[in-house]
């Protein structure tokens, strides 16, 4: 049956076992309730790699509202059930704090060119150092061949290969496009939270991403911003934290378009207390 290892160790054994025997290991990081969107992750990482580790931990240090921390939810049983269904080449390594921090949970301050303090950074502060040390951690314990990211968490998926370049490591980094439920709305553990009110609303927020694809050869940025906060605007379920329309590049919002240059749009907003974030590729 499926590894699923608790300490360190237990997963440093394994992996210089994997390594002696000259095979490859794919790595997708987790903070557990897993969803289908997470298992699609685990599925091309299966594809393109002999073994797959899965990491299930809720980083404290990326938390900057304790209440979201205590509130995350944790379903280690059904993730082990869910993941055992898939391949025996899984091994799931779900650490304690201490395991990964030791007695001191800090994080390390980085730079990541500015990228962390676009969007994300903003609003939620030092979520991504948190990010890049506890990755920082599992890269060495881990020392994957591919590891493998959600465009869910666009800004986490560019702030990770720039922690790659930082950190000198090798491990190559692919990013996995949004998983979506049927009506749109992108697949996250705080699904889970929503209330039925607020689940039949949510899809609101794709159906908006998808209309400012459809507008933007033909409306400025200023105009399709002030089209989506008019759209939040007293809305009953939903309120907008940010919008903004950013180059892929360095993540820096803009009021005008240039030519030969990639955008997307990115979006957070609060369903009650939960906060739901989307992302669309606009050219
Ligand atoms: P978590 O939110 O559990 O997400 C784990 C991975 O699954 C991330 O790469 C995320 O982008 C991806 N993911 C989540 N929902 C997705 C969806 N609907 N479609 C495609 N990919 C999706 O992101 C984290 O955990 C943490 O920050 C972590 C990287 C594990 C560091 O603690």
């Amino acid at each position: 049956s499926m590894q699923v290892h608790e300490k360190r160790l237990d997963i440093l054994v394994d992996v210089a076992s994997i390594k002696k025997n000259k095979k490859t290991i794919g790595f997708v990081p987790t903070m557990g309730a897993l969803h289908r969107g997470h298992l699609a992750l685990v599925e091309k990482a299966l594809k393109e790699n002999d073994y797959v580790i899965v990491s299930i931990f809720v980083n404290p240090t990326q938390f900057n509202n304790d209440a979201d921390l205590v509130n995350y939810p944790r379903t280690l049983d059904s993730d082990i059930e869910l993941l055992s269904g898939l391949s025996k080449n899984i091994i799931v390594f779900a650490p304690t704090p201490k395991e990964i921090y030791g007695d001191k949970m800090l994080s390390t301050k980085y730079n990541f060119n500015g990228l962390e303090h676009e969007m994300e950074g903003k609003f939620r502060a030092g979520h991504f150092d948190g990010v890049g040390t506890v990755l920082k951690h599992f890269f060495t314990i881990v020392n994957p061949d591919k590891a493998y990211f959600g465009e869910k968490d666009f800004q986490q998926l560019q702030i990770v290969k720039k922690l790659v370049e930082i950190e000198k490591m090798t491990v190559q980094i692919i990013g996995c496009p949004i998983y979506r439920e049927e009506n749109g709305l992108a697949l996250s553990s705080r699904n889970k939270r929503l209330n039925t009110k607020q689940l039949e609303a949510s899809p609101f927020i794709y159906s908006v991403l998808q209309q400012v694809k459809k507008d933007f050869g033909t409306k400025s940025a200023f105009t399709l911003n002030n089209w989506v906060l008019g759209q939040f605007k007293n809305h009953d379920e939903l309120k907008l934290e940010y919008f903004e329309i950013a180059k892929v590049s360095d993540l820096k919002s803009i009021k005008r378009k240039q030519k030969g240059t990639k955008y997307r749009a990115f979006i957070a907003v609060f369903a009650g207390e939960i906060r739901l974030i989307d992302n669309i590729a606009l050219n």
